[in-house]
């Protein structure tokens, strides 16, 4: 086993009547690709929002790396390295691609204490976003504006943008929805790599089946707040379980 990042104790949420975590209890290890799956409405964005503090914690607890940060507020999570990218885009339109990744990567710099003058700072910075863009394979398109890329290249700046304050830990929420089959293979070989470098451990949350029993190395079954299933790709496949209440004939 690898380092424990996070460890969620007894985390319970209700909206109204409808409950989208019962006392779960959760562990994400260091460099282990892990997907969240469920049927719609399982509660798997609203897991994310509990962990990254969009969504204040109703009960139970969080700790990451053996910290507790159950109610810490979004920002200083970040600082620690749990960042996420939503549901939908979430990008400056009109600032190019290589603008929307320099922000971040300035904030952060700025916290730095290896920047130490204005030129090297901004040098050092640059260098960053270019790797990143690389990275994420949007080295070409790096001086068009945010909205002039396709649909599947906004999600990989999407993923950069995340990736430029060097998470720790990076949730990924539907990273390719909408996307075509091209975009989608892209993305996905994209965090695969990203992942092998192991600097950033991703958790996804994903409804392709065929995407996520190809990528992960762990899944994770959530349905009606409970945990119903959590391991291999394979062990996932055959559980009975999974297989009755939500995979179906499917796979
Ligand atoms: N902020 C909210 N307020 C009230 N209900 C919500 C809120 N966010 C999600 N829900 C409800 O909680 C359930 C789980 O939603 P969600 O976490 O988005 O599911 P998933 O991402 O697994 O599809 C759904 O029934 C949804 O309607
Ligand atoms: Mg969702």
């Amino acid at each position: 086993m690898g380092e424990i990042l996070l460890q969620i104790r007894k985390l319970s949420n209700f909206f109204g009547m409808v409950c989208t975590a019962k006392e779960l209890d959760l562990d994400i290890e260091a460099g282990v690709l892990t997907s969240i799956i469920g049927p719609n409405g399982a509660g798997k964005s609203t897991l994310i929002n509990l962990i990254t503090g969009n969504l204040p914690v109703q009960s139970g607890s969080i700790l990451f790396q053996g910290r507790e940060v159950t109610r810490l507020p979004i920002n200083q999570r970040v600082r620690l390295g749990i960042c996420r990218s939503f549901q939908v885009v979430n990008i400056f339109p009109e600032l190019t691609v290589l603008e929307n990744i320099l922000i971040p990567t300035l904030a952060m710099a700025g916290r730095t204490r290896r920047f130490f003058s204005g030129i090297s700072r901004e040098k050092e910075a640059y260098e960053q976003v270019e790797a990143l863009l690389g990275k994420v394979g949007l080295s070409a398109v790096k001086n068009s504006p945010a909205t002039a890329l396709s649909h599947g290249d906004q999600r990989l700046l999407e993923v950069g943008v995340a990736l430029a304050v060097n998470p720790r830990l990076l949730f990924l929420d539907e990273p390719t929805a909408g996307m075509n089959p091209v975009e989608r293979v892209k993305v996905l070989e994209n965090i695969r790599q990203l992942s092998r470098e192991g600097q950033t451990t991703f958790v996804l949350v994903e409804h392709d089946m065929d995407i996520v029993f190809s990528l992960s190395e762990r899944v994770v079954v959530l349905h009606r707040g409970d945990i119903l299933g959590d391991g291999t790709p394979d062990q996932i496949k055959h559980n009975e379980q999974v297989r009755e209440v939500y995979l179906g004939d499917s796979v």
